[in-house]
């Protein structure tokens, strides 16, 4: 049987926010979530969170994972005095109390099956997850024999400066027998630089404890200032976009790409610089998105070619190109084989097959049909200051440059719409329509202006 338990009570000071430190997002999720991710393929028969600082805030945020038990610590003595908050609730419990602290996000979960293991195999009271850091500072230093049997863990505060010397950190990550460190829990005493009750002064106590170093140093970073969490963030991009590349995806300058953990990208797509593809977004194989993109909870079909663009909440199909400098948003449908140009905003718009919309166009709550062909400058006017009206454009219909389509509106099948006209009134199937003053010409105009 195991117990996870997450410590996330502090406030975390120096992050200088009302927020509660673990409830700070990285990529999608919060540090605190992220910790609970990171445990779930060891499917736990208990997860315990201990809350102080923020307790409403941090459980109603974690509300949806349901199984949850949220544990008070009504002041944050330490992480031995958090720890100890649990003994009554895991009174009784026999096996292994996973200790994990909320602040700590990057921790893969193969990471922690090797701990449990390694635990299960030396029979250990304790086990300790460590790493060796070129720069050790601010960490609890880790001593132990050459067979990794542990001798001391002590405090970065509470080090002589010889023993600050010691490279192997304590990753604030740990597996307990549960019966071994409920006995050693009660004893613990606030003799220390900070007056707080230490987890680590537990483990000093227990037999036999064994450390385990984890390979990738980055897992075990603790974001407890904005920097930290840059950090993490950059640490979390490269991880998801070395897993895309491995998939035989492109990333041109992957330093500028941004790519959300939801996110879907088929073989053999392209992404050029500066381009972020956000929430659940799909992009079809073959692909060449950017440079200069964003998408977001969007589906682009098979190559797609699309730069300099915006997409929301919208679909673009097969072989469909957008851009550059087009905004897509609310739910626009684009068919396949279209083509959105140069300053083009949809909205609420839904696209045929083979549409084109290639410059300069408004297009809000309307409905096209296939091989439309929208000219330079046209313009759905479809508010009238308090509601939003349809416009429906059927099969080849082409408008002309600068038209104003009046919502609501609807224009049959094969119509033309003369350049320049205000469209107010339903049209036909075949029909052409101008709605526009008739040209005056004055000979001579200026030469009487001048007499
Ligand atoms: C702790 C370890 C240190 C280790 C480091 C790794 C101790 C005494 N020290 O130090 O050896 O190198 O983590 O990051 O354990 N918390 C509570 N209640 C409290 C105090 C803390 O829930 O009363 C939570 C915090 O919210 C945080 C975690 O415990 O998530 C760690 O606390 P923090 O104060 O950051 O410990 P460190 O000084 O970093
Ligand atoms: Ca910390």
């Amino acid at each position: 049987m195991l117990a996870v338990v997450i410590l996330a009570a502090g406030k975390g000071t120096r992050m200088k926010s009302s927020l509660p430190k673990v409830l700070h997002q990285l990529g999608s999720h919060s540090l605190v979530e992220r910790v609970l991710r990171s445990t779930v393929d060891l499917s736990p028969s208990r997860q315990l969170v201990i809350v102080g600082y923020g307790a409403e805030q941090v459980r109603s945020q974690l509300a949806d994972w349901g199984s949850l038990e949220f544990v008070e610590q009504f002041e944050q003595l330490g992480t031995g005095h958090a720890v100890q908050q649990v003994l009554p609730v895991l009174q009784g419990f026999e096996g292994e109390v996973l200790v994990l602290n909320g602040d700590v996000p990057l921790l893969r979960p193969q990471t922690l099956r090797s701990l449990l293991e390694t635990h299960r195999k030396h029979q250990n009271a304790a086990t300790l997850l460590t790493a060796q850091l070129a720069h050790p500072q601010g960490y609890g230093r880790v001593f132990c024999d050459q067979r990794l049997h542990l001798q001391a863990i002590i405090e970065d505060r509470d080090c002589t400066p010889e023993q600050r010397q010691n490279q192997r950190i304590n990753s604030g990550v740990y597996c307990f027998r549960w019966s071994a460190l409920a006995q050693i829990l009660p004893q613990l005493k606030a003799e220390n630089n900070q007056k707080e009750y230490y987890l680590t002064d537990a483990v000093n106590f227990l037999d036999p404890v064994t450390v385990l170093d984890v390979a990738d140093e980055q897992e075990i970073m603790g974001i407890n200032d904005r920097k930290q969490l840059a950090t993490a963030e950059t640490i979390l991009q490269s991880r998801i976009k070395d897993d895309w590349m491995a998939a035989g995806v492109t990333l041109r300058d992957p330093a500028s790409i941004t790519i959300d953990e939801q996110v879907q990208i088929a073989a053999e797509v392209i992404i050029e610089p500066q381009t972020h593809l956000r929430g659940k977004t799909s992009i079809g194989a073959g692909s060449h998105i950017g440079p200069g993109s964003l998408i977001e909870n969007s589906t682009l079909g098979e190559q797609v070619r699309l730069l300099y663009s915006v997409v929301r909440e919208s679909e673009v199909g097969d072989h469909s190109q957008i851009g550059p400098y087009a905004h897509l948003r609310g739910q626009v449908q684009v068919g396949p084989t279209c083509r959105i140009g140069n300053f083009v905003e949809l909205k609420q718009t839904s696209l045929g097959e083979g549409t084109k919309v290639a410059h300069l166009s408004y297009l809000g709550n309307a409905t096209l049909g296939n091989q439309v062909n929208i000219g330079a400058g046209t313009i759905t006017a479809n508010y009238d200051g308090y509601h939003k009206h349809p416009t429906y454009i059927g099969d080849r219909t082409k408008t002309g440059a600068n038209s104003v389509l009046v919502a609501p509106l609807s224009l049959g099948t094969d119509v033309t719409v003369a350049a320049g006209s205000t469209i107010t009134q339903t049209v036909g199937d075949d029909a052409l329509v101008i709605a526009r003053p008739h040209q005056t010409i004055l000979p001579g105009w200026r030469l009487r202006g001048q007499a």
